[in-house]
């Protein structure tokens, strides 16, 4: 039997209107413009609005467009995995959610943590029971409503973050495409530097954790930029390296989107121009697990098939990783 590979056929995202600009967290904060832009490198951020609303209601609307471009039915899916690090409720899964708001009802669905490697780890999953025939139509959701765990009298983490979803849909096929390798990594001693202080079983939430702002991300930012820096590129450089793929060659970096810094310095490892890197920092922030399947939704009319594609991740955890993959189709014929 011929071998299956799991390949992208169909990309959808959402962000929310509601833009919250650096002159507006000028005001709320003691930061700027110029501080948030030369080292971060965002301009403005989204932010889902409105009571009752949760990652679940953004990853809703990426879902039905890949179903409506890929003219797939619910029915049809069999799976579904969301990555996300703010989950609807703490059970049941927000993957369980979106597939019931999206009337998918023959698919299991889980959720998947890995920080902001998350839909990096989803898909390398999803595309494993895909390879083996286990699953033919799989959706990969990153979705994360990263201002419901921002404190905005923290200069120091409400500047980074947005909200945003974005989902892909993976099916076999024979050519030679989808995805083709992985590397992905975690070691939980970064932990102490990126996290969430309670609401989980070690300390579940009291009026005490609440007056002491430990609902919010915790983060201390000059290791976490330490590590991604070095981690990111590592895995990016061996992913090309073993694949035998040069600056030439490769079509698009996808990095996640947690500072511009961050992202310069992997495309420089890699020995490629910034034209070949998908950059939407500026005007969504770190939207977490959403960011490369918001990448992947803008560029994709600009993406070809027979592409080379390197995603490139580091999160919470610590979590980093790297995948190649070969884009399935022409995204201007779409
Ligand atoms: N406005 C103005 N000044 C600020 C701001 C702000 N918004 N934030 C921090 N500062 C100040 C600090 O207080 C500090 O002042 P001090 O020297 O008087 O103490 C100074 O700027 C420098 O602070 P640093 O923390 O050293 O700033 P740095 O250049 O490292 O930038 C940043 C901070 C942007 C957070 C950077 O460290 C970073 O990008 N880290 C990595 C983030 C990341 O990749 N996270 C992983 C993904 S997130 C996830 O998984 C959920």
């Amino acid at each position: 039997m011929a071998k299956l590979n799991a390949v992208i056929t169909a990309v959808g995202g959402y962000v929310p209107d509601y833009v919250l600009t650096n002159e507006e967290l000028s005001k709320m904060v003691d930061t700027s413009d110029e501080w948030i832009t030369t080292r971060v490198g965002i301009r403005e951020r989204r932010i889902l609005k409105g009571e009752g609303k949760g990652s679940s209601d953004m990853g809703v609307e990426a879902v039905n467009q890949v179903l409506q471009k890929s003219g797939t039915s619910p029915d049809e899916v069999d799976m579904l995995i969301c990555a996300t690090v703010t989950p609807d409720h703490v059970f049941p899964a927000t993957a369980n959610i979106i597939s019931d708001k999206c009337n998918i009802r023959n698919a299991h669905s889980f959720d998947l943590n890995a920080g902001c490697s998350g839909f990096l780890y989803a898909l390398d999953t999803a595309a494993k029971f895909v390879e083996t025939g286990a699953r033919k139509k799989v959706i990969v959701v990153g979705a994360d409503k990263m201002s419901s765990i921002t404190d905005y009298t923290d200069r120091t983490t409400c500047v980074l973050f947005g909200d945003g979803a974005g989902a892909v849909l993976l099916e076999p096929t024979t050519e030679d495409l989808g995805v083709t390798d992985s590397i992905l990594k975690s070691d939980g001693f970064g932990r102490v530097y990126l996290h969430q202080k309670a609401g989980g079983s070690v300390k579940p939430p009291t009026h005490e954790t609440i007056d002491n702002r430990e609902h919010y991300i915790y983060q201390e930012g000059r290791h976490v930029f330490k590590h991604a820096v070095s981690k990111m590129a590592d895995v990016a450089v061996e992913v090309m390296e073993r694949n035998n793929i040069t600056a030439e060659t490769l079509d698009w970096l996808v990095p996640h989107q947690a500072n511009m810094r961050i992202i310069e310095g992997t495309a420089q490892r890699m020995g490629i121009d910034k034209s070949k890197v998908m950059i939407n920092i500026q005007r969504y922030g770190n939207t977490t697990a959403a960011t490369l399947p918001l990448c992947l939704w803008e560029w994709e009319k600009k993406l070809k098939k027979g592409d080379n594609l390197i995603l490139a991740t580091f999160g919470a955890g610590f979590t980093w990783g790297a995948i190649y993959l070969k884009w399935g189709y022409d995204g201007d014929k779409v």
